[in-house]
């Protein structure tokens, strides 16, 4: 069995990770409300050229919360404690959705760290007064015990309609998924995006490619705006999949392993060949 690694640092008591493959690190961050196996599918087609390093983000899976209040920038400090202990000096970094936040921050603060940057279902713009509306009402009402209705009314609409019609049984499981967090984390995370800041200049100025996976049926992060954001960096791969939601691991998942191992592949010049899948 798949052997999780724990280390412990000043802020965090214990940060999970699965480590696997062979080669340059690659590290996947999850998204909300999940933990590091939303990216299962994903990591044995990486395994062979790469080193694929999956946390839990403090506060969910096999992670325990951290013991200050709960940032992105505060988060991030899970990336150099992974790659330090597990004896990279940098890495790929790939986040979904609030996991791309994450990554931003640690782009932002850690830029020698990251040899690439993947932002899958991610934007690097801070939610706008709507949004942050949105979030505290949701906050609201998983504080007065609606974690269930949250995740039911959340979870399924993180799918394209053509995806959940057809399998129900995924949305159910990452319904479950969901469920696992406690309402305390959850309401942490969601403090945390709403308070993010805007880092559209670590984009602009990234000193590594940046690579954009938008879904055309994201309700969450619209595919229009990725595109606007998607040809900052001086280097930008971007790819728009048709008949795609917000979770592109799930519902397109061999085309977003072949583009993420392009695209790693790309960044830290290893040589391999790619056979197309689409
Ligand atoms: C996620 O998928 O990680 C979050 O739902 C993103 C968000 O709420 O902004």
């Amino acid at each position: 069995m798949l052997q999780t690694t724990i280390i412990t640092t000043k802020s965090f008591p214990r940060i999970a990770y699965k480590k696997q493959g062979s080669g340059p690190a690659v590290m996947l961050i999850h998204g909300f409300p999940a933990s590091g196996i939303l990216w299962d599918g994903v990591v044995p087609g990486l395994t062979q050229y790469f080193t694929v390093l999956v946390p839990d983000i403090p506060g969910s899976g096999e992670s325990l919360p951290g013991n200050e209040a709960v940032s992105m920038d505060a988060l991030s400090a899970i990336v150099p404690a992974i790659l330090d202990d597990a004896g990279f000096e940098y890495c790929v970094l790939a986040g979904h959705s609030m996991g791309g936040y994450l990554a931003l921050a640690a782009a932002a603060l850690f830029p020698e760290r990251l040899k690439g940057l993947s932002l899958v279902h991610s934007t690097a713009k801070a939610d706008d007064e709507e949004k942050r509306e949105k979030r505290r009402k949701s906050i609201e009402l998983i504080r007065k015990g609606g974690k269930e209705p949250f995740i039911r009314g959340m979870v399924p609409g993180l799918f394209s309609d053509a995806f959940r019609k057809i399998h129900s049984e995924a949305v159910g499981r990452w319904i479950g998924e969901g469920m696992k967090l406690t309402p305390e984390a959850m309401i942490a995370f969601y403090t945390a995006m709403l308070e993010r800041p805007d880092r559209q200049d670590v984009v602009r100025n990234a000193p590594f490619p940046v690579q954009w996976i938008a879904g055309k049926d994201d309700a969450l992060i619209p595919w229009q705006s990725v595109l606007s954001q998607a040809t900052r960096a001086d280097i930008s791969a971007v790819s728009l999949y048709k008949e795609c939601g917000h979770m592109a691991m799930v519902e397109k998942n061999e085309k977003l392993t072949a583009d993420l191992r392009n695209f790693a592949s790309h960044c830290l010049n290893s040589r391999i060949l790619e056979v197309a899948t689409t």
